[in-house]
């Protein structure tokens, strides 16, 4: 006999061209931000259709997720499934492609494993999802992705298989995201006067002006070069494959953002400081992207960087502008606050579906 399905309320997803983000949903006991998980943005193709295992050897963690059939596979371990070479591809049609589709699956799978007292829920509705989009795509993609997300998900194989149902989506713009999860941590007060967010992430660097809550949509905008621009850049001139192995990647993406001065490859120590010119090029030029599309600063109050590459960019920012020292934030935990922000908005609509 079918039992009926598990019921949850509001939760989130940030498919980023780095990472995934999700909530876990928001202990009814308090308000304090959402409990969150993350895998990195990859999704390998099984070439044999299955996740092979061997019994008693460790299986990476995560799942398979077919679509159209192709068998991807989606989660932490992501990177042991894969063939070495899956590069993570910053392209405009990203969120339409079926790899972000067994992105967006996997992290449903997630959420709904977490869901239920046992953590093994198969069949879960989610009353209300949360999604974000870039600017540069929102207006393109918005009405698709949600077209997407809205209705049954089978994910998972044998054993793992999970049923997720969504019921109704809300996709939002990426930065408007962290307004809002500014705003509800700030007692419900978004910030006083023209508000700058700075949303440097693996594939694009988004900016977003409002006031209070008001967007100046003219004046905002995305360039589709950060993070992962800057890696690509050292690995080029080391070695133009690098860019497709994604633990190369890593390494050169976490000398960037940790200032070390050398990262190893197979043994060996590559020093930074010669390509440091490079990431600073690839800085420069978003950054200058941005500052042409912002024009005059003077009305900006605050400057509140978030996402992964946070640090990174607002140095250098600051390293050419230090006057806007005195105006910039940097956002607590800043890779999760765009999804939280997303869970805020899920958890309104799912409010007022309730006539609260
Ligand atoms: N554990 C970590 N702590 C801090 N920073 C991290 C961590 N893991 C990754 N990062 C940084 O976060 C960056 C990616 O940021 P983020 O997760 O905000 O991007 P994204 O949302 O996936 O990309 P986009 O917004 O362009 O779609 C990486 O380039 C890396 O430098
Ligand atoms: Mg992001």
């Amino acid at each position: 006999m079918n039992q009926s399905p598990l019921v949850i309320g509001a939760r989130s997803i940030d498919v980023g061209y780095f990472n995934v983000k999700f909530t876990l949903g928001r202990p009814a006991s308090h308000g304090g931000p959402a409990p969150v998980g993350n895998f990195p943005a990859i999704a390998p193709v099984l070439r044999s259709g299955a996740a092979r295992h061997m019994e008693g050897v460790a299986q990476p963690d995560g799942c398979v997720v077919p679509i159209n059939g192709v068998t991807y596979f989606v989660g932490p371990g992501a990177a042991q499934r894969g063939s070495g070479t899956d590069a993570r591809l910053v392209k405009e049609d990203y969120a339409t492609s079926d790899r972000y589709l067994a992105l967006l699956r996997g992290a449903l799978w997630r959420i709904a494993g977490d869901a239920g007292d046992a953590g093994d829920a198969k069949d879960v509705v989610i009353r209300r999802l949360g999604l974000g989009l870039p600017l540069n795509t929102y207006f393109d993609a918005a009405q698709a992705l949600r077209d997407r997300a809205v209705g049954e998900h089978v994910v998972g194989a044998g054993a793992n298989e999970r049923r997720v149902t969504v019921e109704q989506a809300r996709v939002i713009v990426q930065p408007q995201g962290t307004i809002i999860h500014f705003g509800y941590t700030n007692g419900g007060k978004p910030l006083e006067g023209v508000t700058m967010v700075v949303d440097p992430g693996g594939g694009t660097l988004d900016w977003y002006l409002s006031e209070r809550t008001t967007p100046y949509w003219e004046r905002s905008g995305a360039y589709p070069k950060a993070m992962l621009a800057c890696a690509y850049a050292v690995a080029d001139r080391l070695d133009p494959g690098w860019r497709d192995q994604p633990a190369i990647v890593d390494r050169i993406d976490r000398a960037i953002r940790e200032q070390r001065s050398s990262f190893t490859v197979q043994g060996q120590e590559i020093q930074m400081a010669e390509h440091r010119p490079a990431v600073e090029q690839v800085l420069d030029e978003s950054i200058d992207q941005m500052l042409t599309a912002v024009g005059k600063m003077d009305d900006v109050d605050h400057l509140l960087f978030t996402g992964g590459g946070a640090s990174v960019f607002s140095a250098r920012l600051q390293k050419r502008y230090p006057r806007l020292k005195k105006i910039t934030r940097m956002d607590v935990d800043p890779i999760y606050s765009n999804v939280r922000g997303f869970q805020v908005v899920a958890e309104a609509d799912l409010a007022s579906a309730k006539g609260w």
